[in-house]
């Protein structure tokens, strides 16, 4: 089987792409991505010279540019990972997440319907949902309620999956997972970001008081959720992926700060983000009853080994945080942590 997986060249892309062809190397991979500030094509070295990977640098929202790709390649399945992933980027201009998020899906789905593909993916998120209070959690039917630009631009794609699987009879799913975390993300996100500053003796900027509440999911856990609902679920199924692991940003960067013995005086409470979401927990109770699916990382061990491949890559990240990074950096977060 060749499938095509987009945005394999950023965090959870590339994460994919390295375990499926170890542990299906029967599966060829085109792997298509634009290469932006996320995309990393470091991440991808371990695969140079399989043959059973090819990778093509490519806007998925350029139609005549997929229109090539998937006349020469012909993929099976579409696995849809690409789109800008920041929240906080998307604050700053929302443009590129419509271009990205949303025009780059439609343009798969109509490639993937005109060219016969037998199933599509589509790699969504649990802020589609909004936003949670103390207790409860979202469930696959909760209504869609996103609240920042990113979220709304992830929400729209999902709803024009869901109308081509209606109105078109395309066979496609969606998965909706929590908060990831684990090797090759890009230093922005809360943990990766926390580890490099707190390795630099930068100050940490916690956002409001910290109290909100994220559930952690290791990124090979979520990997293995999407390959398990690609070969198994049934069309125009949705399923939720989550990581049980709750948590506190507060008590995740502590927990950072004493598994690299760096002090608590380096936490800054900084201006809180416009519109930030309180709580995100995931009812996963479907894809465990009707695919056998669990996450079976725990946070208490996988955070600490993920600690120390930042640790042991600090190459990576030094390298990742240079030139644009420090310009995003100062537009951020300048005036906010001292
Ligand atoms: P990332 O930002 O690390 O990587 C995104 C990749 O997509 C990059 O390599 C980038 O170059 C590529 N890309 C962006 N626009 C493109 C375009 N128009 N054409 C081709 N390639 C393009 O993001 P990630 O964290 O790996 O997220 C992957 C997917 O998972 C996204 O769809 C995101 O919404 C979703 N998701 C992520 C998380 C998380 O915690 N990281 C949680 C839920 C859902
Ligand atoms: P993030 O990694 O951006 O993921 P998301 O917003 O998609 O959940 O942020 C995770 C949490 O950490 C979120 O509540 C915002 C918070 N946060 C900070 O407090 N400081 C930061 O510098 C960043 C990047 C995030």
């Amino acid at each position: 089987m060749k499938v095509l997986v987009t945005g394999g060249a950023g965090f959870i892309g590339s994460n994919f792409v390295l375990l499926l062809r170890r542990a299906r190397p029967d599966v060829e991979i085109v792997n298509v991505d634009l290469l932006s500030y996320a995309g990393n094509l470091e991440n991808l070295r371990p695969l140079e010279g399989d043959e059973g990977h090819v990778f093509v640098r490519a806007d998925v929202a350029d139609r005549p540019a997929m229109e090539r790709l998937f006349r020469e390649h012909r993929p099976e399945g579409v696995l849809h990972f690409a789109a800008e992933s920041h929240v906080d980027r998307s604050i700053l201009d929302a443009t590129p997440f419509v271009h990205n998020n949303v025009l780059g899906t439609q343009v798969l789905l109509d490639l993937a319907r005109a060219h016969g593909v037998r199933r599509y993916l589509q790699v969504s998120t649990d802020e589609v949902y909004g936003t949670l209070g103390p207790t409860g959690a979202f469930c696959e039917d909760t209504p869609l309620a996103p609240n920042s630009p990113y979220a709304a631009s992830k929400a729209a794609a999902d709803l024009l999956v869901r109308a081509a699987t209606h109105t078109h009879g395309l066979d496609a799913v969606i998965t909706r997972c929590s908060n990831n975390y684990g090797p090759l993300q890009f230093p922005e996100k809360l943990i990766p970001l926390m580890i490099a500053n707190a390795l630099e003796d930068k100050p940490l900027p916690v956002y409001g008081d910290g109290l909100q509440v994220r559930d952690w999911l290791h990124v090979h856990d979520h990997c293995t959720a999407i390959w398990t609902v690609f070969e198994k679920a049934a069309p125009g199924a949705v399923y939720n992926i989550g990581g049980e692991s709750e948590r506190t940003n507060i008590q995740v960067v502590k927990l950072i700060l004493g598994e690299l013995g760096k002090p608590e005086s380096l936490i800054r409470s900084v201006k809180d983000r416009p519109g930030h979401d309180r709580r995100y927990a995931m009812d996963a109770r479907r894809i465990r009853a009707d695919l056998g699916w669990t996450p079976a990382r725990r946070f208490e061990e996988a955070l600490p080994e993920t600690i120390r491949w930042y640790l042991q890559n600090r190459g990576w990240w030094e390298r990742v945080r240079s030139g644009a990074y420090r310009e995003y950096y100062d537009r951020q977060y300048g005036g906010r942590v001292v």
